[in-house]
């Protein structure tokens, strides 16, 4: 940490509305070089005042700083710096020749009389969203948890990314949410998109499949994923029987799910058969995902969990459906549980992105269910799930833990206690 003699990394916010804006600029990064390595520097972006418009617009640029200079200590400098370069006496939120602020540190956040880092106009100016999302793209803003370079207004997913990132050879990742805690973690990771699925029967529910899940069950659990992750792509599934049996009952549920949890777009299964509900729904102007494979919807249709799609005429069904739901307007397409070559295959003929669930290497993305990714249910791993973490075990230790501790009176403690 820096002030031990370690470095730390700064993002410094420039701006200067008086005298020669790009020289200010220059002058300030000249000085502040002397602080230490100046590791990177943004664009320069032209922006409004706050409050007092009539001052004239700043020019405002970031500088990456590494430096073994502790914050408090690198406030001092700066003001000096300032002092150095800015003529005029300075009026609050009016005109200057340099203003330099600390908006991001690498030691976290620090609270002191004199300074606050993150700086509190972090969340507020558009631009410091904008430097901080060109410095430090995995950084995370400390008070919201969210990674800068997905905050909303830059460089978050929207529908068209998908195929973008497709085009770009970037594969995409999607996860499965259903709670609060889980889309506030996720919120702060990378993860491209969320999906509030249908699954949520077999994992909240512990019903054997998900035909039992209602669009009412849907809504509930994304409202709670949507607050948790303000920013994120969220996708929602539509349930069993909401879409299935009209267009009307297709447009009524999808509209429901948009209006009431703030859904970026909705999903449902099946091929060439729900194409009228897909057109109608993304001429309406809701974004769909598709689903192919094993349907889980229609398991019983299916006869259980299997993988779908091995023989040629199965295979060239599959092929065809993908084409017309493409033609019919969704952004992308689930393949769950297909043979890696058919996964491949498909992938290849379309332009949109597939975003496989044991549909092998060659789908565009991947999406796994949330608590099978993080092992968190010790009684099911499916082949084609990767346990990142083997949570089940951390769980059940600190749950036997936690009892032991009750019953030998250690919980709670002095410091757990109020007086
Ligand atoms: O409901 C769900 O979680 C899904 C994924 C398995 C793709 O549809």
């Amino acid at each position: 940490m820096a002030g031990n003699g370690e470095n730390c990394e700064y993002v410094l916010a420039l701006g200067s509305n008086v005298g020669d804006r790009a020289a200010n600029l220059k002058r300030a990064i000249e000085g502040i070089s002397r602080l230490g390595k100046v590791k990177a520097v943004s664009q320069i972006l032209e922006t409004w005042p706050i409050l007092i418009r009539a001052q004239g617009k700043f020019f405002n640029q970031g500088v990456l700083l590494e430096t073994a200079i502790a914050p408090t200590e690198l406030l001092a400098e700066l003001l000096k710096l300032e002092a150095q370069i800015g003529r005029k006496k300075r009026i609050k939120n009016g005109p200057r020749e340099i203003d330099i602020d600390i908006v991001w540190s690498s030691a976290g956040i620090v609270r002191t009389n004199a300074l606050r880092v993150p700086h509190p106009f972090n969340r507020s100016r558009e631009w410091i969203r904008q430097i901080m999302a060109e410095l430090r793209r995995d950084a995370v803003d400390q008070e919201t948890g969210i990674v800068y370079s997905r905050i909303r207004g830059r460089s978050i997913m929207n529908i068209h990314d998908f195929a973008k990132k497709k085009a770009a050879g970037e594969k995409i990742s999607v996860v499965t949410c259903y709670d609060n805690v889980f889309a506030r973690l996720l919120a702060r990771t990378s993860v491209d998109a969320i999906l509030v699925g249908d699954s949520l029967g077999n994992v909240i529910q512990g019903n054997p499949n998900t035909l039992a899940v209602t669009v009412d069950d849907m809504v509930y659990h994304a409202r709670a994923v949507r607050r948790g992750a303000p920013q994120a792509f969220i996708v929602v599934d539509l349930p069993f029987m909401s879409y299935q049996t009209s267009v009307e009952d297709a447009l009524r549920n999808a509209g429901r799910i948009v209006k009431e949890t703030g859904a970026d777009a909705v999903k449902l299964e099946g091929g060439e058969a729900v194409v009228p509900q897909v057109r109608a729904l993304v001429t309406s102007g809701i974004p769909v995902m598709g689903h192919l494979g094993l349907t889980p919807q229609s398991l019983l249709a299916l006869g259980g969990y299997r993988v779908q799609g091995k023989t040629n005429e199965a295979a060239q069904k599959m092929i065809a459906d993908a084409r017309a739901l493409e033609q019919a307007g969704v952004f992308a397409i689930v393949l769950e549980m297909v043979p890696a070559e058919l996964g491949k295959e498909i992938s290849a003929a379309l332009t949109i992105p597939t975003i496989g669930i044991g549909a092998g290497a060659g789908a565009d993305g991947q999406v796994l269910v949330l608590t099978d990714l993080l092992g968190l249910d010790p009684d099911f791993t499916p082949r084609f799930v990767r346990k990142y973490a083997e949570l089940s075990g951390t769980v059940l230790t600190a749950l036997e833990q936690y009892a032991a501790d009750v019953r030998d009176g250690k919980f709670p403690a002095e410091k757990e206690s109020f007086h």
